[in-house]
């Protein structure tokens, strides 16, 4: 599969997943506009990808802001030319129970994983609908298709992201633009590891944050090892290249949502 000539964007490719994401469309041949909120971290992956010999742009969105994101999409047209293919991968977590949960919490995740996905897919709707060709990725998760205690506004917000993207893959379907989600299981990045990851706040009396690492992949995955950056960049570009393949949402889990 290759995507020589196309221009790809991923959101949150700063690092885990989105950067994942961004070195594999890069492998494939597209050049990739990568945007984080954190401008340093995208700059990193901007030299990584550069020095595999393909092209890159860092870039600086807050996906919350509207007005943020319209630059962005304008300032990646007009360095690239053109928009063929986006990653909206950008996304948080919190962990509180529904009676801790205040909210500024629900809204804080909502702004980011729905309202960022929204907003994001509008911009970039309004420059692939004119060229009648658009591959659209909404990252969510297989909490936005079962939900996990503690993680209600998480799971409300991926519920949201695949909601969206199925009503939004009706809308273009036919103007050659597919929109899909890719839902993640378990990706050992800053969301799962280190003390302020799920890992580090779920850990049982005495253990420690590797241990509970350890035991989240025994227990929770059917296959007993975590997922990849690099299994979520295999099925981007296997989206980014599908003409028919629209509306889905698509676990990589090794069967953690079955
Ligand atoms: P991460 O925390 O390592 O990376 C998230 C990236 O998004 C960071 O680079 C961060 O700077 C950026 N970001 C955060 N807020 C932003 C904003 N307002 N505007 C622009 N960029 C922003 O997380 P990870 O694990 O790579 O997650 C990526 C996506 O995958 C998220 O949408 C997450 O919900 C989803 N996911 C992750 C799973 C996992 O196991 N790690 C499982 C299921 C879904």
């Amino acid at each position: 599969m290759q995507l020589n000539g196309k221009t790809a964007l991923v959101t949150g490719g700063g690092r885990g997943i989105g950067q994942g994401i961004a070195l594999a469309l890069a492998e494939a041949g597209a050049d990739v506009a990568v945007a984080d909120l954190d401008t340093d971290i995208a700059r990193e992956t901007s030299a990584r990808i550069e020095a595999l010999g393909c092209h890159s742009t860092p870039f600086q969105v807050d996906v919350t802001d509207s007005g943020s994101v319209n630059k962005l999409i304008g300032d990646v047209v007009s360095t690239f030319g053109q928009l063929d293919i986006a990653v909206n991968n950008a996304g948080i977590i919190s962990i509180k129970s529904v009676d801790a949960l205040s909210a500024e919490d629900w809204d804080q995740v909502m702004a980011v994983n729905a309202r960022g996905v929204f907003l994001c897919t509008q911009a970039e709707l309004g420059v692939m609908r004119p060229r009648q060709f658009g591959r659209i990725i909404n990252v969510a998760s297989i909490a936005g298709k079962i939900g996990f205690p503690d993680l209600s506004h998480y799971s409300a917000s991926k519920f949201a992201v695949i909601g969206f993207t199925n009503a939004v893959a009706k809308e273009v379907a036919a103007e050659g633009i597919t929109v899909n989600a890719l839902c993640p299981g378990i990706v050992g990045t800053g969301m799962w590891r280190g003390e302020d990851g799920l890992s580090g706040r779920w850990r049982q009396p005495g253990e420690s944050e590797a241990e509970s690492w350890e035991r989240h992949q025994k227990t929770l995955l059917p296959q007993g090892v975590a997922q990849t950056p690099e299994d979520m960049g295999q099925l981007a570009v296997y989206l980014a290249n599908a003409e028919h393949v629209t509306g889905q949402a698509i676990a990589v889990d090794g069967g953690f949502s079955l």
